[in-house]
């Protein structure tokens, strides 16, 4: 079986993640959550006070770009769980404030070139499943399989907000659905890299697909990638 590379972009809490993690544990490849990348620039701007609500101090975090130190470390339940720096931040970057930042740093060119850097090292030799929004038009641009996860923005909060609700959050409905939009939008309208799908990426709406169905899609497109 030979070793591929797989792509999966797509919108904001469409299950990018779920579905990247499940399928590299079962066909034993390396997992890495791009967006976590994101998230942990946001956070150490946050961190440093180099971001407001309406401005973020990019010649600070463009100085101080190379000293951020992102790396993923598997915990003692299987879990990849995020290190800035080496400090655990996996819970801190998933907050909707972090989240929001992460939109606003990833359209810095600056702050793209350099993740795409480190991202493209992880995937040197192959055996790496990457979900995030560039990953097959602009880190790995040759990837062998290349899926591009779609559902409705009402899905994908209702998603965020349950998903919100186990770790014992509150948020309004509204509020998370806001959110969402507000990331597309963004992410799709940026200048650096914005969010589309390549050319030869294979589209997956899950509005209405259980999990089971979509890793089934997923899983069948693999083989046939592999063999
Ligand atoms: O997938 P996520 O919600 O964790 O991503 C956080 C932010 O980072 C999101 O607003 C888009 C951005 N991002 C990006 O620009 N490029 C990627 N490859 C991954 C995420």
């Amino acid at each position: 079986m030979k070793k591929i590379i797989v792509a999966i972009d797509g919108f904001s809490s469409c299950g990018k993640s779920t579905m990247a993690k499940k399928l590299s544990r079962e066909v034993g490849y390396i997992y890495v959550d791009s967006g976590a990348m994101y998230r942990a620039v946001s956070l150490f701007c946050i961190q440093n006070g180099w971001i407001s609500e309406t401005e973020i101090n990019a010649k600070e975090l463009e100085k101080n770009i190379e000293s951020i130190r992102i790396e993923f470390k598997t915990n003692t339940e299987g879990k990849s769980e995020t290190y800035l720096n080496g400090k655990n931040v996996e819970n801190e970057i998933r907050t909707l404030e972090v989240a929001s930042g992460a939109s606003r740093v990833s359209t810095l060119g600056f702050v793209r070139q350099e993740l795409v850097r480190q991202q493209q090292i992880m995937g040197l030799e192959k055996g790496i499943v990457m979900d995030g929004r560039d990953i097959g038009t602009v880190v790995f641009p040759t990837a062998e399989l290349k899926v591009f996860l779609t559902a409705s923005p009402e899905i994908r909060a209702q998603r965020r907000l349950d998903e919100m609700a186990l770790k014992g959050e509150k948020a309004d409905f509204e509020e998370v659905l806001a959110n969402v939009k507000e990331r597309d939008e963004r992410d799709q309208n940026r200048d650096e890299s914005p969010l589309r799908k390549a050319e030869d990426a294979i589209i997956i709406d899950n509005s209405y697909l259980s999990l089971e169905e979509q890793q089934q899609i997923l899983r069948t497109l693999f083989i046939e990638k592999t063999f």
